[in-house]
Order: C-alpha cells, then structure tokens, then sequence
C-alpha cells in the first residue's frame, strides 16, 4: 500500500472514498499531522449510534464508547495494564516465550506465525483474564476463526463467515460462564478485578464485562500476531539492521517502536466519524461523514521521518502512530512491546532467517501474515 499512500499525502491529503464506510463513504486521511488530528480531536465519535440510525448496543466496550462512558469503562481495566502491573508479568511471559520458541527446530524451515506470532499473544491474554490453561486451545481455535471471518474474503468464503459467527458465540458464552462462576470465587486475574469492582464507583455492568473480555482478546492478538511477524519479516528485508539487533539486544526497544512504524500492524484506526462540520487538509468533512485515520500512510510520512522507507532500529525520537493517539491510546501497549522485545530476543540468537513462503491476509484494517516460512541461512 506505501507507493499509494504516497500519492494519497501528496496529491489528495483528505481523499473522500464513497464506496465504503459504515455510513456511506468515507474519508481517508493520510498526512501524519493531520491523522494525529483526527485520532485525537473529540470533534469526532467513536459511538456509531450518534451519526446514524444504528441502535445502540446494550453493552460496549471502551473503544466504541465516547467520554464519560469510555472513561468509566477504561479506568478500571487500565488499573491491570500500567507499565509497572505489566513488568511484573515478564517472568511468565518469558517462560512462555522460552517453551515457544524451544520447539524451533535449529536448522529446519519453521512458521514463525504458528510456532510464535499466533500463540503468543493468545496464550498471554488468556492468562491475563484468567482462562485455565486446560482451556486455551479453545481459544486459539476461536480467535483463529474470528481473524479468518473478520477477512475481507469472508465475501467470497461463507463458510469462514459461518464459523467466525460461531467462534463470536463460543468465546461470550465461554465469557459469560467464566463471569459467573468467579462471581463466587474471585481469583488475581482480570475477570475477577472486573467483577470485584462492582460495588464501587465507575461499575461495569454484566454486558460491558463481557464486551471488555471480547474487546482485549480481539485487540490483543491480530495486532501482536502482526507485529511479531512484520517486525521479523522487515528485519530479513534489511538484514544490517537484524545483524545491528543480535549485536545490540539493548537497542529491541527502539527496534520495535520503529517495527511498529514501518509496517503498522494496525494499517488504519477504528470507526470515527464527525460530530459538526469541520476541515482537514483544506477539505470540509460534513457533520456524521466517516474519517479513516490511516496510520499505516501516516507513519511513513516524510515530513515527520527521514528517509521513512527505511528501518532504522535506532531512530529516535519515533512519533509513530501505531498505538493511536488520545484517549483510545492502546491500552495493551506496554504489554505488546514487552511481548515483542522478549519474542526477539529469543528469536534473534537462532540464526539469520532467510523467507521461504509467505502469505499474506488480506484485510483493509490491519496488516500482517497468514503464514511466514523461514529458514536458516
Ligand atoms: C486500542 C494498536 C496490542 C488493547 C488500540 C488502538 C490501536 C492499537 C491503533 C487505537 C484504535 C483507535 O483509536 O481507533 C495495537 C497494536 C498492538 C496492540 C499495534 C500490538 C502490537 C494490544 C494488546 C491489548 C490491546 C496486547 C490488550 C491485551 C487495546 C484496547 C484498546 C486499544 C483495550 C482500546 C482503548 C480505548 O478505546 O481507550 N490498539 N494494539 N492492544 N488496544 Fe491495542
């Protein structure tokens, strides 16, 4: 997509698009200061049921809500992702991560997506919101189904639609039982965190439990998936700067910020649309017009990066929006970072990766890999 986002930044910063979009068009905003704009501007919504006639969902999670709903149903999750509740969780993720990464036959082809990129993340949230492990693999069964469906193929693939529809149901009634049993058993894990809030203020009532559960195991696995697996994939396409990081382990947190950057897992943000008439880059968005912020055009704008089609695993500073911007920050950053620096570090020892067969998912929100062979060179 980068030669054409290219174009967008230069010749149409604000590209109005009528053939998608929830509410009938939609503009595609490109230029990376204006696409900070729009992430962080609350002159745009992210409730869908403020511009159109769509109903209102019983119960929404954080990212489809606006202020005071997205701060009540923010604040009490954010309490299980600080940077310091998230240090704490290195010594398991690492052991995860070790187990992984010890199935890596040393001088065999291997999937980077199935070996690690895929299980990882799953295996990490599940955890997090306290799913035993005798349970996993249901998991990684129904995200597996849930990433298929939400393809653009699920067009032309109904049965990849079917099966998503039935992963959806599967993970809510899994969700909703794991809710009602902790109810009278709370354990140290987040559903119980959930639910111990209840008598406070700022409560989540059932539904938003459940859609906060839904919400970080959809938002934390694709994008970690693709972020380990682009992040790689790039590193073979500049192979000093993979060589820079086995010399320079200390350099993986700048590394991955700029991972982020080149090949944004996340190619552009979620549903925004404009409460009143406003202007981007000398274009009048009307009032309920849909604006995609498109992170992926933006992070290789060169107004703001230096030569941006280049990896630079030292650059800094690194203004990426590949977490967003504004109150919809990710939430899950410190969490993704910490799983990707502890995936490369592992992973960089092995040996100089060589690409052997990739596929790619085709998919207009996020970029990344159905499969990603590597061999030892
Ligand atoms: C929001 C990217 C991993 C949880 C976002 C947004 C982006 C993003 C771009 C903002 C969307 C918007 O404003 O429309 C990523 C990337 C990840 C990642 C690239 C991995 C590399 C995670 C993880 C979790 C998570 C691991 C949690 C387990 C969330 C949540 C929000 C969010 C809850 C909504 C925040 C809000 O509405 O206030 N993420 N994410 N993400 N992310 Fe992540």
């Amino acid at each position: 997509p980068y030669p054409i986002y290219r174009e967008l930044r230069n010749q149409a910063p604000a590209y109005w698009y009528p053939h998608s979009g929830l509410t009938g068009g939609m503009w595609f905003v490109t230029r990376h200061e204006d696409t900070e704009m729009v992430l962080k501007d609350l002159r745009f919504t992210k409730d869908i049921s403020r511009v159109s006639a769509v109903p209102q969902q019983l119960s929404r999670h954080m990212l489809d809500a606006d202020p005071p709903d997205h701060t009540r149903l923010r604040a009490l999750v954010s309490q299980a992702f600080t940077p310091r509740v998230v240090a704490s969780l290195e010594p398991k993720i690492r052991s995860i991560t070790e187990d992984l990464v010890s199935q890596i036959k040393k001088g065999q082809d291997f999937s980077l997506i199935e070996s690690l990129a895929f299980p990882l993340p799953i295996i990490v949230i599940a955890e997090l919101l306290g799913v035993p492990d005798r349970d996993r693999h249901l998991f990684r069964d129904w995200s597996s189904h849930l990433i298929d469906g939400a393809d653009i193929l699920t067009v032309t693939d109904p049965e990849a639609g079917q099966k998503a529809q039935m992963a959806l149901g599967s993970i809510f009634k899994y969700f909703d039982d794991l809710i009602k049993v902790r109810r009278h058993d709370l354990q140290d894990d987040l559903v119980s965190l959930l639910i111990a809030a209840e008598d406070q203020q700022g409560k989540l009532t059932h539904g938003e439990i459940l859609a906060t559960c839904f919400l970080l195991l959809l938002a934390g696995h694709e994008t970690t998936i693709n972020l380990i697996g682009n992040g790689y994939h790039a590193l073979t396409r500049f192979p000093e700067q993979l060589q820079h990081l086995r010399d320079h382990p200390e350099h993986l947190s700048t590394g991955v910020d700029e991972m982020l950057r080149f090949d944004a897992p996340v190619q552009r943000a979620t549903f925004r649309a404009a409460l009143e008439d406003l202007e981007i880059a000398g274009q009048v968005i009307r009032k309920n017009q849909q604006v995609a912020a498109v992170i992926g055009a933006a992070n290789r704008d060169e107004r703001v990066f230096q030569n941006p089609d280049t990896l630079d695993v030292t650059r800094t500073p690194n203004r990426h929006l590949g977490f967003g911007r504004g109150i919809h920050f990710c939430l899950g950053a410190p969490l993704a970072r910490l799983e990707a620096q502890i995936a490369f570090e592992l992973l960089l020892p092995l040996g100089l990766p060589r690409v052997v067969h990739l596929e790619r998912r085709p998919s207009t929100m996020f970029r990344g890999f159905r499969d990603l062979v590597l061999s030892w060179s």
